[in-house]
């Protein structure tokens, strides 16, 4: 089923397309911004008023004769304003009907598009040779929160956790742990701690030449496919990956090995991409590396810039593993959509990369090709993220403190709940608390990581929403109307209205974020939502209503309490009965 807004803006484009004649117009139907302006409001008029040099506040006129010479039963009555704008004030029969079948069957809160795509998401993707640090954060919950949001829109969804798995970094910790092991099987216990052993064998590394070459001269076995050098390797990635899991674990990341999609992968497709380049015109040498120049890219005295393909001593780059995993996703995935949710910093790389594989036909031109940049998380001080030590903070351990402290809050609120119960409760509050702050801001700016705001139970924070959430249950549990069939009659009170406009506008926000990928507005929502049941609830008493009334308010707060929920768990958040 439509949404209401997608409804509304199809009916005045079709009325606009009546009285002028011209198809493809907009109706640009946004909610109202003021309640005086009614539910909706159309602001296609003026537009296509001035392109017609016609007055606009006639041409809504017409338009509105049209409209209402329709009768959808969608809308009670309209109104023309200011301008030329149309404010449209909907029906409460067709409002109850559209809520009465969500509250029946929740899958229709949000429903399904029309026309599901095939949509490959990049995202997580942390270099092996170390383990999960912050830097990985954000992209790791931005990503699964869209995955998990386009899958609720019907599309088809390919995971890609592009990996670093290659690369000389890999000579230099296979070579250390060689070294350490007694026998070929065995894998030294000092991989426990990944971070640790990455500088252990860097120390080697850079005091022992002797060392150093022979890591050199792993690459090359490992790359040539010499058995015992890639049995080491792939226990070293396994190992590596449990420890990736473990946090995808804590975090309740949608992403399993089957979504691997490893840089290792396109070893053996790295020399035709240069070939192809090269058969196509658009290879050109330069300082002994082998580029593409493209017209786009120039530098600041508008020197031509290079995107580099091979170096001069053979190793490939980045950017060409990129390209090999591009013409993958174009021509076996048949995508239509191939996004990357990786760190701003890198919005070069892939302006540059997408360029040359269009360049290069690469990529089928009807593929949208997207970086989903995001910014870097600051400390309270607006200094990149670290220890006290200046080190990267570890994921996991991040994790534990978020859990830890939310036990300390859960604790300090509820003394007198058991121990087990506290605990699941700060599992939740913890890991929702940091998926939501991060969720929450706009993801193109850098973000500042704060224990405090992100664990406080005022403003737009996860346990704001949660205690809502389980608030509301309490409130159905105590009417013993958790599990029974209720039906919403009554919509007099106008903070019941709106009320339940506001969780039938679930369905428009989720498509807008499955469009622009921007989940910060399912964020804004969720918090709007609570804030209009707050004032619902205040001023639209349950238990002293008549009884139909009653039945009608806690279906309303039923409704509520599975809109907030779906809202959450597409962020990949879980909710709580009670708190
Ligand atoms: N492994 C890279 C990093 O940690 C991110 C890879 C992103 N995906 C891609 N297809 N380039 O910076």
């Amino acid at each position: 089923m439509d949404t209401i807004k997608q409804t509304l803006n199809t009916l005045v484009s079709q009325c606009l397309t009546e009285v002028t004649g011209q198809n493809n117009l907009q109706g640009h139907v946004i909610t109202a911004s003021r309640p005086e302006f009614g539910d909706y409001q159309a602001n296609g008029v003026m537009a296509v008023a001035k392109q017609a040099k016609r007055n606009p506040r006639e041409l809504a006129q017409e338009v509105v004769a049209v409209l209402q010479a329709r009768q959808h039963e969608l809308i009670d009555k309209f109104e023309i304003a200011g301008p030329g704008f149309i404010n449209i004030h909907l029906a409460n029969s067709a409002l109850l009907r559209r809520a009465n079948t969500a509250l029946s069957d929740p899958d229709e809160l949000i429903g399904v598009i029309d026309t599901p795509q095939t949509i490959v998401v990049d995202y997580s993707s942390p270099n092996l040779a170390k383990e999960m640090h912050v830097g990985h954060l954000r992209g790791t919950i931005i990503g699964d929160s869209l995955v998990r949001v386009f899958e609720k829109l019907g599309h088809n969804i390919i995971r890609q956790n592009h990996v670093g798995d290659w690369g000389t970094q890999f000579g230099m910790l296979i070579t250390y742990m060689r070294e350490l092991r007694d026998s070929a099987d065995d894998k030294p216990s000092q991989l426990k701690d990944l971070e640790t052993f990455y500088r252990a064998a860097k120390e080697r590394f850079d005091a022992d030449p002797e060392f150093a070459t022979t890591a050199r001269k792993s690459v090359v076995h490992l790359q040539s496919g010499d058995p015992e050098y890639v049995k080491a390797w792939e226990q070293f990635i396994d190992e590596s990956l449990s420890h990736c899991e473990a946090v995808y674990n804590k975090l309740k990341i949608t992403l399993t090995r089957d979504d691997l999609d490893a840089e290792s992968r396109y070893n053996d497709d790295l020399a035709p991409i240069v070939d192809e380049l090269r058969s196509k015109g658009l290879l050109s040498e330069s300082e002994g590396a082998l580029c593409v120049f493209l017209p786009e890219f120039v530098g600041k005295e508008g020197e031509p810039l290079p995107v580099i393909i091979q170096k001069s001593d053979g190793g490939y780059l980045y950017a060409t593993t990129d390209l090999a995993a591009i013409k993958m996703r174009s021509e076996q995935f048949a995508a239509q959509r191939s996004l990357y949710v990786v760190d701003a910093r890198q919005s070069l790389h892939f302006q540059q990369v997408f360029a040359v594989a269009k360049a290069a036909e690469m990529a089928r031109e009807s593929l949208s090709l997207e970086h989903i940049a995001y910014g870097t998380m600051m400390d309270k001080s607006g200094r990149p993220f670290k220890t006290r030590s200046g080190d990267t903070v570890k994921l996991d351990e991040l994790l534990d403190e978020a859990v830890r402290r939310a036990f300390d809050l859960v604790t300090e609120k509820n003394p007198d709940l058991d121990e087990e119960a506290r605990k699941s409760i700060a599992q939740v509050v913890g890991i929702g608390a940091v998926k939501y702050a991060d969720l929450s801001k706009n993801r193109t700016s850098d973000y500042i990581f704060d224990w405090s705001t992100m664990l406080s139970f005022e403003g737009n924070t996860a346990p704001y929403l949660l205690y809502a959430y389980a608030r509301i249950k309490s409130v159905l549990r105590k009417q013993n109307a958790e599990h029974t069939s209720l039906c919403i009659v009554a919509l007099d009170a106008p903070e019941e209205r709106q009320l339940l406009i506001k969780t039938l506008q679930l369905a428009e926000i989720v498509r807008a974020v499955g469009e622009d990928c921007f989940p910060n507005q399912l964020c804004n929502y969720l918090f709007e939502l609570s804030g209009t049941f707050m004032r619902f609830y205040e001023s639209c008493p349950i238990l002293k209503a008549e009884p139909d009334v009653q039945q009608s308010r806690l279906a309303l707060a039923a409704l509520t309490a599975e809109t907030l929920q779906q809202g959450l768990n597409l962020l990949g958040i879980e909710t709580l009965e009670r708190m």
